[in-house]
């Protein structure tokens, strides 16, 4: 969406949907700016809309490539696929999070194209959507579960796949549910409010600072990063 804060009044009375302006935007990326020009550094937006942020935050990773592998578009395509990767977000609306994953197709596509021309692969538009498809989902970031078309919790947690790159081209796939992430990373005083689960399954202790660390529920075998839906 462009200079357009708000889609209707009963979404901002239901929802509290009003989009944030490009200015400020910019200035909040600004103040990660370093995050932001890092290609792997992971960001999650809990409340996405169509992706304001998300979608500045991958501008200036793609920007990073750029300047770091325009000159090599085997290079490039692999971190740029990387770049996407490490960009996540969440929204009760089904159309915000649809609207956001096409979003970031858009951004992502057309650099490549401006970079790669001739050898851009449709094989990794396919993975990139893929890709998106996992990481920008409908859900509730107040319950952690995702939602049907009515934005009522279904019986599903938000999972959310941490990709790394392996072997040079391989993509590795472990799944987190959000809400264990979030009580790892969560004092023990604070985890009555977001207590979903009955004991710690999913969470282990770090044996070095034994501080609670998230275990994936799901680790999927490594494979090219342009096969990545294959890999169940
Ligand atoms: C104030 S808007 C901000 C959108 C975007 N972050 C931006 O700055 O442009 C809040 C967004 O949160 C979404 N939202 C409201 N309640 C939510 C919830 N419980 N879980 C996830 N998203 C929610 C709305 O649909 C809306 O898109």
């Amino acid at each position: 969406m462009v200079n357009k804060q708000i889609k209707s009044k009963q979404r901002v009375a239901n929802h509290g949907e009003v989009f944030t302006n490009e200015r400020e935007v910019k200035a909040m990326c600004d103040l990660v700016a370093d995050e932001c020009d890092r290609i792997d550094s992971r960001f999650l937006e809990p409340a996405c809309g169509d992706g304001n942020f998300l979608a500045e935050v991958l501008k200036r990773k793609l920007n990073r490539v750029k300047q770091l592998y325009k000159t090599n578009t085997y290079d490039y395509e692999r971190y740029s696929v990387l770049a996407i990767s490490s960009i996540y977000g969440v929204d009760i609306l089904k159309d915000n999070a649809a609207e956001c994953r096409a979003r970031l197709f858009a951004i992502w596509n057309k650099e490549y194209q401006k970079v790669c021309k001739k050898s851009c692969s449709n094989e990794t538009r396919q993975a990139v959507k893929y890709i998106l498809s996992q990481n920008i989902l409908c859900g509730n970031a107040l319950t952690m579960m995702q939602v049907d078309e009515n934005q009522q919790d279904t019986d599903t947690p938000i999972i959310f796949p941490e990709w790394s790159l392996f072997m040079g081209t391989k993509l590795k796939r472990r799944d987190f549910r959000l809400d264990v992430l979030l009580k790892a990373n969560t004092k023990p005083e604070e985890n009555k409010e977001i207590s979903l689960l009955d004991d710690d399954k999913y969470l282990s202790r770090n044996p070095v600072t034994g501080e609670k660390m998230a275990d994936p529920i799901k680790i999927y075998p490594a494979v090219h990063y342009k096969k990545i839906m294959e890999a169940q």
